[in-house]
């Protein structure tokens, strides 16, 4: 008995390596969420332990795969933290995966660090709960002026996935800034994540007369809706938030996704010299793919978290904890993290555009 006991305290702790755990969706209707999420998050723990790791151990990642599901992270978390014995976790990239799991850390003291998930309710669950990106209201308002200023939009449709609370959170703070720039919102239609058939939604937003779709979705949604728009003759401009970032979008919606609009975190054509050297990196130990902003952002949160723990000097989560919320002047790949009160990272927003099947790089929108 006392053996076991001694066993498992040495699994919790004093092991060789740390643990560190991470959740993402690496199958599924969001598979490349957490494919890329994953390969940027793999490259910094790499690079961390070929640098000699930290506190004088390695770390050692534990994925787990949600299968874009509900119902799994809340397995894969309570699995992670009571039979591995992580001191922190890393995940995940969806807004309604990462609410899933933060109770859970949070319950278990074990901190978590969202590297994408941007509605604003997920830090809200608890002092263990952090994300190493930007929140919606910023990012809606991002999209609501570039529709207003840039588009010269009066009169725009809101077509939400209901079943997300990224979806639905990202649409209420769209709408609230377009309206304050004097814009209306002539139509405001539903969808549920996975839905085949938009026609008849699209039909009653065409009616409206509007000047653009602003469709906070992810990219599968996005790319059938884009197709759908096109069929009907709705040629306006669609935009989006950064659930649109997948080779997938066009891959699916091909050239009815041409000339649209969306935000994101990051983009590998601008940026600092971290940036670049994470290009370099990500590059050559992923075949010579190119990083998208998941990858960016799981790097970041990695590196976030390892940096944590370093000072810390200790791998409980209290500690880790509080090394987490002091985080000051990161330079990361996506910008420099400086954890504020509320847990999350005030960074800014790229706006990119759909050519020729690529993402081009428009602008740059600072906080
Ligand atoms: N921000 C999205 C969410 O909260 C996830 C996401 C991040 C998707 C980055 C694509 C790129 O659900």
């Amino acid at each position: 008995m006392s053996v076991l006991l001694l066993l498992n305290g040495c699994n919790q702790q004093g092991g060789d390596t740390i643990k560190i755990g991470e959740f993402a969706s690496l199958t599924g209707k969001e598979a490349t969420f957490g494919q890329s999420s994953h390969e940027g998050t793999l490259l910094a723990i790499e690079e961390i332990n070929a640098a000699g790791g930290v506190l004088g151990r390695k770390l050692e990642l534990l994925t787990e795969d949600t299968q874009s599901k509900s119902g799994e992270p809340a397995t894969v978390v309570n699995k992670l933290i009571s039979r591995d014995g992580v001191v922190g976790i890393l995940g995940e990239v969806a807004s309604s995966r990462s609410l899933e799991a933060a109770p859970i850390c949070q319950q278990n003291k074990i901190p978590m660090v969202s590297p994408s998930s941007t509605n604003p309710k997920v830090t809200e669950t608890g002092d263990y709960v952090f994300r190493v990106c930007f929140i919606d209201p910023f990012q809606g308002t991002v999209m609501a002026n570039f529709a207003t200023k840039t588009l010269k939009a009066k009169k725009v449709a809101v077509f939400t996935d209901v079943k997300s609370d990224y979806s639905k959170g990202l649409a209420k703070f769209f709408k609230e800034q377009f309206v304050k720039n004097g814009g209306q919102i002539g139509a405001e239609l539903d969808f549920n994540g996975g839905d085949k058939d938009f026609k008849a939604q699209l039909t009653a937003i065409k009616a409206t007369g509007p000047d653009g779709i602003f469709i906070p979705g992810y990219y599968t949604d996005a790319a059938l809706i884009a197709i759908q728009a096109k069929q009907l003759g709705l040629n306006i401009p669609l935009l989006g938030g950064d659930g649109w970032e997948s080779e997938k979008l066009t891959e699916i919606g091909k050239d009815a996704v041409e000339g649209h609009y969306f935000s994101t975190h990051y983009h590998p054509d601008v940026g600092s010299e971290v940036s670049k050297k994470f290009v370099e990196h990500y590059r050559k130990r992923w075949n010579g793919k190119n990083p998208d902003a998941l990858a960016a952002c799981g790097y970041d949160s990695a590196l976030v978290l390892a940096d944590a723990i370093k000072r810390a000097g200790a791998t409980d989560g209290a500690k880790i904890r509080e090394a987490l919320a002091a985080t000051r002047d990161f330079q990361a790949v996506t910008g420099n993290i400086t954890i504020n009160a509320q847990r999350d990272a005030t960074k800014s927003a790229v706006i990119l555009q759909v050519k020729d099947g690529k993402f081009k790089y428009l602008e740059t929108v600072s906080p």
